[in-house]
């Protein structure tokens, strides 16, 4: 039976290791409503790592790994309702429901933390309250902002450790400064000294609440990923995305990659794709074109601000990649599997005979293992060893394509962003916007089949713009607008942007782009294109590759194929004018005049 969380305390310091009086008075106000046991303020250290892995492991949530195959990693599992981010019960709490726009769920702030408030009366009793001061983005960086994570989930903390900075410098960066103020609990107190705990501690009643308008986070009831690790989506994202309007940057769900050309020559490329449509593989791809190289900054979120010259600057505000294992191999991101060799935590995948892990498309399947439900599974179960949305969390720094500037305080300068998703039909290969407002366009009418890394009914085809629909913090129909004011003062030097689709199939259903690393060929036309030395041909959707523009070479693909990834569906996009329109109508008086002028202008072109 595991032993309850209480009797597992770690050693908190006597005296407090911040004099910031919004800090104290935080913390305070969030002990005397949780009523933990023991408060702990974390100082990020490697042993308060190595304590909170200790917890876990003593409480049941995680098991060690095999320390010849995995050196100091565990393997968590969760609660099998405890999977995945809920959309559903995650709330935008800004003053007025109009604010919250019509892809977020409204809750009137006061009514949300009166019930919140309720909810959580005593709701870490046998826990331990820890504090978690973080940085999103190198510390002290002029790009990077600081929050305060309470939480009562070793898990968190260890992850934090991983996805953030964390520790004692972002309490001497932050001095007397404001933050993010995040709350997590997993809701499952423990009431008596007798109450054994569960592996998995959390809730049936879940509520993921953001308040925009005083940067603060409340979540109840899930410990998993983006519902639990605050720095992550709820702030870097959604609380970021509303600051990010109010100072005038952008803060985006995207990749940022650093790509260099033969002769030497460096741009950096922000790329936006929905959840789980690879934009991990892309951040680390290895490139299958003769003497170009990519490195990674960061593979899920991207803050971008003007510099004085004119240009964006990207930073990533994460220190670790959380990467959907499933379809994790050598083949398909080969600089993932390093980084993933030690010092990892690994969520609801599958474990081996000899205390190594397994998922679906890993590589050979063993004989036999045992299932994310703790179930022994072969290969002939008949159901998958790992869970769809199952997860790594592994430091950047053990990626061994990592840029040497992925740390620089003043970000990089974007050239060009991409945006992306799974379209089985229509969207070619790669178009170049127009403009930047044909771009802001593209990224508003982006659209996908929906993946697992978010509860809901896979496969169907959502429209999801710029990848920001689960995680923009305001009314989106002003987002739009926000992209169109960027690009024109202070930001003279816009990127290009391109829409492309590495998922188009053919009419037997098979994919007719390779993907992965052959993904390169298109990344160099878009280096090219940055600087107008590869073709292009105007067409009504935007600029197309010309026919000899992509490099092909050594490239086994069917001539026919390439010519229909690179095709202008005329037939397809007027079929798509409606349903565009009907996905503009949901924003009512706030959709940007560029916007409709574009989707006229496209409307006009077809003809
Ligand atoms: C993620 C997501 O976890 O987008 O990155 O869901
Ligand atoms: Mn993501």
């Amino acid at each position: 039976m595991p032993a309850t969380s209480a009797a597992l305390k770690v050693e908190a310091p006597v005296t407090t290791p911040t004099t910031n009086a919004k800090v104290l008075a935080f913390v305070e106000q969030a002990r005397a409503m949780f009523k933990p046991d023991t408060v702990y303020w974390c100082d990020g250290s490697p042993e308060e790592y190595q304590a909170m892995l200790k917890v876990m492991v003593d409480t049941g949530t995680a098991q060690w790994l095999n320390p010849d195959k995995r050196p100091n990693s565990i393997l968590v599992r969760s609660d099998p309702a405890d999977v995945a981010r809920v959309e559903d019960q995650t709330y935008i709490c800004s003053l007025k429901e109009e604010d919250a726009g019509p892809t977020n769920n409204w809750s009137d702030p006061a009514k949300m933390k009166e019930t919140l408030g309720k909810l959580s009366d005593g709701a870490m009793q046998g826990r331990t309250m820890y504090v978690i001061p973080y940085s999103m983005g190198p510390v002290g960086s002029p790009i990077a902002n600081i929050g305060v994570e309470i939480t009562d989930s070793p898990y968190v903390v260890a992850n934090m450790h991983i996805m953030a900075r964390v520790g004692t410098k972002v309490w001497e960066a932050l001095g007397d400064g404001a933050f993010v103020r995040g709350m997590h609990t997993v809701a499952s107190p423990l009431k008596s000294q007798t109450q054994a705990d569960v592996s998995w501690p959390c809730s049936t009643t879940k509520y993921i609440s953001h308040f925009p308008e005083t940067r603060e986070v409340w979540s109840y009831g899930s410990g998993y990923g983006g519902n639990a690790l605050l720095g992550k989506k709820c702030h870097a994202l959604r609380i970021a995305s509303v600051q990010a309007r109010d100072e005038g940057w952008l803060a985006e769900h995207m990749l940022i990659l650093k790509l260099t050309n033969p002769e030497g020559k460096v741009k950096y490329i922000a790329a936006a794709f929905p959840s789980a449509c690879g934009k991990t593989n892309l951040a680390m791809l290895v490139p299958t074109i003769p003497g170009w190289k990519a490195e990674t900054i960061g593979d899920d979120i991207c803050w971008m601000k003007p510099g004085a010259d004119g240009q964006l600057y990207a930073i990533n505000p994460e220190a670790g990649f959380f990467g959907v294992a499933p379809g994790t191999s050598d083949e398909s991101n080969y600089n993932a599997m390093q980084a993933l060799k030690h010092d990892c935590i690994f969520t609801n995948v599958g474990l081996t005979d000899d205390g190594d892990i397994w998922w679906e498309q890993m590589g050979p399947p063993p004989a036999n293992a045992i299932d994310w439900l703790r179930r022994p599974w072969t290969p002939k179960s008949g159901r998958p060893a790992a869970h769809p949305n199952s997860r790594f969390t592994a430091p950047a720094r053990q990626c061994p394509v990592i840029a040497d500037e992925w740390e620089d305080p003043n970000g990089v300068p974007i050239s060009a962003i991409l945006f992306g998703g799974r379209r089985a039909s229509v969207v070619p290969l790669v178009t170049e916007a127009l403009s930047w407002q044909h771009g802001t366009f593209l990224g508003s009418i982006m659209a996908s089949e929906k993946t697992a890394a978010a509860a809901g009914k896979i496969g169907e085809l959502r429209r999801d713009p710029m990848a920001m629909l689960p995680f923009c913090g305001y009314h989106m129909g002003d987002y739009f607008v926000h992209w169109l004011d960027i690009c024109s003062l202070p930001c003279t030097k816009n990127p290009k942007i391109f829409y492309v689709n590495w998922f188009r199939k053919n009419a037997d259903g098979k994919f007719l782009w390779p993907g992965y690393g052959e993904n390169s060929r298109v990344l160099k036309w878009v280096f090219e294109r940055c600087d107008e030395t590869a073709d292009a041909v105007d067409t009504p959707i935007g600029r197309l590759p010309t026919a000899d523009a992509l490099d092909t070479s050594g490239l086994k693909i069917d001539g026919a194929a390439l010519k229909e990834l690179l095709a202008v569906d005329a037939a397809g996009w007027k079929a798509e004018v409606p349903s565009i329109e009907q996905h503009f109508e949901a924003f009512g008086k706030r959709l940007p005049q560029g916007l409709k002028d574009e989707l006229e202008g496209l409307r006009k072109r077809l003809g």
